[in-house]
């Protein structure tokens, strides 16, 4: 969770999974505080809750949207998935 002058800005959640790696929800950030650097310090925040949970790899799942946004915060395309909502990125982060 991120506050801003103590309202939630934005959060994120990480769900450690059984072949070793942590999937990474989200981030939200509240959109009248976008690119203000609240969602990379979300996607660090999770990166680090996910070491100490001993996850190898932190992956998300992107949009044509949030693609971008992820490659600025070190992940790299690691598969498509075709959804009900359009096509999904799937994107890791190492965490060695
Ligand atoms: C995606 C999201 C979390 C980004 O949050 P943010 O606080 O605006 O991101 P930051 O300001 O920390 O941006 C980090 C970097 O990514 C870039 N970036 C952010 N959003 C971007 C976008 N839509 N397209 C391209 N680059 C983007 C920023 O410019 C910044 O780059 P820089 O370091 O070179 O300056 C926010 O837009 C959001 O909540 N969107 C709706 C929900 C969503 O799509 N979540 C992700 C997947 S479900």
């Amino acid at each position: 969770m991120f506050e801003h002058w103590g309202a939630l800005a934005g959060f994120a959640v990480v769900v450690p999974r059984d072949d070793g790696a942590a999937d990474l929800d989200g981030p939200f950030v509240e959109p009248d505080l976008w690119r203000a650097g609240i969602g990379r310090k979300l996607v660090e925040e999770a990166a680090q809750f996910a070491k100490v949970l001993e996850a190898r790899e932190l992956v998300a799942s992107a949009n044509s949207r949030s693609a971008p946004f992820y490659a600025k915060c070190g992940f790299k395309p690691a598969g498509q998935l075709e959804t009900s909502h359009g096509p999904i990125t799937v994107m890791s982060r190492p965490l060695s």
